[in-house]
Formats: C-alpha cells, sequence, structure tokens
C-alpha cells in the first residue's frame, strides 16, 4: 500500500478511530488527506545524540526491513559501545560493583518483551525479544533471565570495563553508599521507529542508574513507563530518573494523549509537566520522545541539556530538545 494512503486510511477511517489530522502530521480538505513533508516513512527516533545507533536501525528500514528488527539492531549498537557508560557493556555498575542491565522491546502486535537485573549479557535488548517470541512470559528477571539468555545462545561476559569500574571506586571514596540523584549520568537509550509499512516498534535498554542499590529496577524495562507502543496510535519511550517516569507511567500516557488528539510534542510536554507538577525536580532529568502513525516526532526534556537524534532518508540530525526549565 502507498504510504499516502496508508496515512489516508489510518487517519480517517482505517483504525476506527478520530485521530486529528494535526496530531498526526497530517493536513486535511474535504477529500483528501496529504502528509506534511518532514512526515516521510520511514525513519527512527532515538534518546540522545546516538547516530550509530540510528544509522543501523535506518539501514534495517531502508532495506525494507521491519521497525522491530531495526529497533533490536539500533540498541545493539548501543549496548556493544563499552564508551556508553549508560547501556550495556562498560555500564555503570551498581553500588557494590555488579553491571545490571533492563531492557524492553514492543512489537507493533503489542506484543512486549523485558528483562530486568540481567548480568554478564551484553545485548539485553536481543534477549528480551526472545522473552516476547520464544517464552510465554513477557518479563524475566536476575538469575532467570541470565540461564534463559545462556541457553538461547548467548555468552556471558564481564561487563564491567577498566574505566566503569576505577570510576565506582573513586565514587565509593565519596558516596558514602549514599548517591545523590541524578549527579550520576544515566543516559537510557529509548529509540521507536516506523517502517516503510507505517508499523511502529520500540525498545529501551539500560544500565540503569549509576551506583543504584543493588536489586533496583527503573522505569525502562517496565511497560508503559520506559517504553509504550500502540501500532494504532504511535509510541513513546523515556530517559532520565526512572523512579519519576515510573510514578506517572510516562510512556503510556504520551501515548494516549496522542490518541485523544495530541501531537507527539504536546504529548511529550503534558507527561513533562505531569512530573514538574509534583515538584522537586531539581534534582533530577527526564525526557521523552515519540512517534505518531505519520513519523512526526516529538521530544521534551525537565532541564536543559537533552537531545534526540533522528534519521530519516539516511541521515542522521540531532535535535536539541526545549525543555521545562
Ligand atoms: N531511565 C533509566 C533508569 O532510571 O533506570
Amino acid at each position: 500500500m502507498k504510504r499516502r494512503t496508508f496515512i489516508k486510511n489510518t487517519t480517517l477511517s482505517g483504525t476506527g478511530i478520530a485521530l486529528g489530522a494535526a496530531a498526526l502530521g497530517c493536513t486535511e480538505n474535504k477529500n483528501t488527506t496529504t502528509v506534511n513533508k518532514d512526515a516521510s516513512l520511514p525513519l527512527v527516533i532515538a534518546t540522545w545524540n546516538v547516530p550509530n545507533a540510528t544509522e543501523a536501525a535506518w539501514h534495517v528500514l531502508n532495506k525494507q526491513g521491519s521497525s522491530l528488527d531495526a529497533i533490536e539492531q539500533g540498541c545493539r549498537v548501543e549496548e556493544a559501545d563499552v564508551d556508553n557508560q549508560s547501556v550495556g557493556k562498560g555500564g555503570r555498575p551498581d553500588r557494590d560493583g555488579k553491571v545490571t542491565l533492563d531492557a524492553c522491546i514492543m512489537d507493533t502486535a503489542g506484543n512486549y518483551g523485558a528483562v530486568v537485573c540481567v548480568q554478564n549479557i551484553k545485548h539485553p535488548i536481543s534477549v528480551a525479544r526472545k522473552v516476547m517470541e520464544e517464552t510465554p512470559h513477557v518479563l524475566m528477571a536476575g538469575k532467570g533471565a541470565e540461564q534463559f539468555a545462556i541457553e538461547s545462545g548467548f555468552k556471558p561476559e564481564n561487563l564491567l570495563t577498566e574505566a566503569s569500574k576505577q570510576q565506582w571506586e573513586e565514587w565509593k571514596k565519596t558516596s558514602k553508599y549514599e548517591p545523590i540523584i541524578n549527579i550520576e549520568n544515566h543516559d537510557t537509550i529509548g529509540m521507536l521507529a516506523i517502517d516503510t509499512n507505517g508499523n511502529i516498534a520500540g525498545g529501551c535498554t539500560t544500565s540503569g542508574l549509576a551506583y543504584k542499590m543493588a536489586g533496583r529496577v527503573g522505569d525502562s524495562p517496565i511497560i508503559g513507563s520506559g517504553l509504550f507502543i500502540d501500532n494504532e496510535i504511535g509510541g513513546a519511550t523515556a530517559t532520565g530518573m526512572g523512579e519519576e517516569v515510573l510514578k506517572t507511567v510516562g510512556s503510556f500516557l504520551i501515548v494516549e494523549l496522542m490518541r485523544q488528539g495530541k501531537s507527539p510534542q504536546q504529548a511529550c510536554e503534558e507527561g513533562i509537566r505531569r512530573i514538574v507538577a509534583k515538584g522537586n525536580y531539581d534534582n533530577f532529568q527526564v525526557a521523552y520522545i515519540a512517534m505518531n502513525k505519520a513519523g512526526a516526532t516529538g521530544y521534551y526534556s525537565i532541564h536543559p541539556g537533552f537531545s534526540a537524534t533522528i534519521n530519516k532518508n539516511g541521515e542522521n540530525m540531532n535535535h536539541i530538545s526545549n525543555s521545562h526549565t
């Protein structure tokens, strides 16, 4: 189906849901719906400045690959990058020196898979996909998740790099095991992709809050908080202080706001507003990105310093986000 036809069907009749044309990045007259020229498909958006990850995802999409494959391949790039100390191998450890990883993935049919607190496995996004596709479950934790990964062919390896170990040892000298919120960097990678068929998938992968208490899990692997996809509407994903995203079920909220007619940008701003409305947000960062069925995107954060990377037509653009403060 041609993209233009697809958008028209989706917005006006295909889903049976009354979405505002403006919210979908479309203009409308009596007889036609026209896609804005910046809403071309396919495209991928990710939290932070991660051009290698979005490029890897784009290559999948550009070969008519699925958004799900694009998400997995894109996230794997950051998980393998030891210089990214918030994701995968090289991630900062918990306060006991253990690197524990969280990840989740959602496909276009609304299926979901996730792993929490998994050690020694570099690619939790791929384990999450296997949980989704090859088990009757959606969420696996700790040793069981690691055992499942190894039985599925993943090779266990030490994820604590010398750089992260040294920083952790420095941190221990001053922290007294009382990490102050958002002093530590935790740049979770959330990624949303829409393929040439207009189908949306998403993923989220992180080593979580640096020097967290052992066993702490943030928003990233939790459906509706760190990630939510509704392929009739769009998707959203989060980065930053997971506790605050969890308390507001941020990604589900943003998708539901888009369902009610808000644009991805408006929905992200409202998601952030729900957090700042509670007050006491000086010491942590949260940011959201979102995408709708027309490929329109949004991104917004509490504080400056957040950016999103979009790859469209094979070109990476890093977009500095507006913020509440
Ligand atoms: N957003 C990642 C975390 O809080 O663990």
